[in-house]
C-alpha cells in the first residue's frame, strides 16, 4: 500500500504509524535495488537540501549527500562554525531563512527542542539527523538491515545492550514497539529509558502485539536473541561521563560469551557506529576499557555493521523522496 508522506517532518518517528514505517522500509529496499541495477530515477531533481550540523558526523552527513546526488538534488553542508546560527541568529530566524531557500532541512545537534523549533518555523520538511534524544533515520536503517538478514520483522527478538538512555536506544524503542518486535533493553537500572517514553512505547507495543523488556540481567535479556545491538557508552556531549559509564557498563560489553549466551548461531550483531572495538583510535588508546564491543565480535561473521552503515543512504533517500513528494 502507498502512503502520502509529502510535507511531513521526521523528528522522532512517534507520529508515524506502523504502516507508514513499513512503507518507508519497503521503499528503502526498492531504492537500494534500483541503485544496484543502475536505475537513477532522479526523484529529487532540482531540489535544494540544507544539512545543518552542530555535532560531528561521518555516516549521516555522507548518506544525505550521496542520497541527494543520486536523486538529482543539491546538498549544502552548513557546519555550526560556518553560519550565523547559534551565535548571531536565533533558531526561529534561521528556520525561516532556510525554509525560503531550501526544499528540506536536515539537522544534527544537541537539544531536541532545536529540531522541533526548526520544524515549527521552516515551512519545509525537517529531518532529525540525531539529537541528544532521538536518532530516527538510524532506527530505519537498523530495521531495514534486520529485514534483509531475517526476511521480516515478525517475531524478531532484538536485544539492545548498553546505554539504555541514548538517542539510538530511544529511537529503537519507538520503532520496535510500533513494529511489534520482542525488544529488550539490557542495562543497569539507572540507564533504563525515561519513564514517559517507556509508557508511550508500552502503549504502541500493546497495539502492535510487540513485547518490551527492561532488564539488568544479561542472560535473561539476550536469551534467544536474533539481534544484539550496542552503541557507545558515552554519546557525543557526554565525554565527561566516560569513567562512570565504564564502571557501570563493563558487564554489558558485547563479547563472545554474550553471543554464545543467545543460544542462536544465526544471531546478528548491529551497531550504529562509530564504535570503540579496539585501541586503534585516539580515545580508546587513552582509555582501553571504553570498548562497548570486543574486536572479536565486531569482526566476526555475526557482524552486519557495514551493511547497516550503507543502509543509511537508502533509508535517508526514502525519507527525502517520500516527504518531498
Ligand atoms: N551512525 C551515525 O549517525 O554515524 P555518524 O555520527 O558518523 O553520522
Ligand atoms: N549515541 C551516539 C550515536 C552516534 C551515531 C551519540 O550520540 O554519540
Amino acid at each position: 500500500m502507498a502512503f502520502n508522506l509529502k510535507g511531513r517532518h521526521l523528528l522522532t518517528l512517534k507520529d508515524y504509524s506502523a504502516q507508514e514505517i513499513e512503507f518507508l522500509l519497503n521503499l528503502s529496499i526498492k531504492l537500494k535495488q534500483d541503485k544496484y541495477s543502475g536505475i537513477r530515477a532522479k526523484n529529487l531533481d532540482g531540489k535544494n537540501i540544507a544539512l545543518l550540523f552542530e555535532k560531528a558526523s561521518t555516516r549521516t552527513r555522507c548518506a544525505f549527500v550521496v542520497a541527494c546526488v543520486d536523486e538529482g538534488a543539491h546538498a549544502e553542508y552548513l557546519g555550526i562554525e560556518d553560519i550565523q546560527f547559534g551565535k548571531k541568529e536565533t533558531v526561529k530566524d534561521t528556520a525561516r531563512v532556510l525554509g525560503r531557500m531550501f526544499d528540506g532541512i536536515q539537522f544534527r545537534g544537541y537539544k531536541h527542542e532545536t529540531v522541533e523549533e526548526l520544524a515549527r518555523y521552516a515551512g519545509v520538511p525537517v529531518w532529525n539527523g540525531l539529537t541528544d534524544k532521538f536518532h530516527p533515520t538510524q532506527a530505519l536503517a537498523d530495521l531495514m538491515t534486520v529485514m534483509e538478514y531475517k526476511g521480516s520483522l515478525k517475531g524478531i527478538k532484538f536485544a539492545y545492550v548498553g546505554d539504555g538512555r541514548s538517542n539510538v536506544a530511544n529511537s529503537l524503542l519507538v520503532i520496535s514497539s510500533k513494529m511489534g518486535l520482542d525488544f529488550r533493553i539490557v542495562t543497569v537500572e539507572s540507564l533504563f529509558p525515561e519513564k514517559h517514553l517507556v509508557m508511550e512505547a508500552e502503549a504502541w507495543a500493546a497495539e502492535s502485539g510487540g513485547e518490551i523488556t527492561f532488564t539488568q540481567d544479561v542472560d535473561h535479556g539476550v536469551k534467544g536473541a536474533d539481534v544484539i545491538y550496542t552503541d557507545v557508552w558515552a554519546s557525543m556531549g557526554e565525554e565527561n561521563k566516560i569513567s562512570e559509564r565504564i564502571k557501570l557498563l563493563k558487564p554489558y560489553q558485547v563479547n563472545r560469551a554474550m553471543i554464545e549466551t543467545t543460544g542462536n548461531r544465526e544471531v546478528i550483531f548491529l551497531h550504529c557506529l562509530p564504535s570503540f572495538h579496539n585501541t586503534d583510535t585516539d580515545m580508546s588508546k587513552k582509555n582501553p576499557d571504553i570498548c562497548e564491543v570486543t574486536d572479536e565480535v565486531f569482526e566476526s561473521k555475526h557482524s552486519r555493521v557495514f551493511d547497516q552503515a550503507e543502509n543509511r543512504v537508502h533509508t535517508i533517500k526514502a525519507v527525502m523522496t517520500a516527504t518531498l513528494g
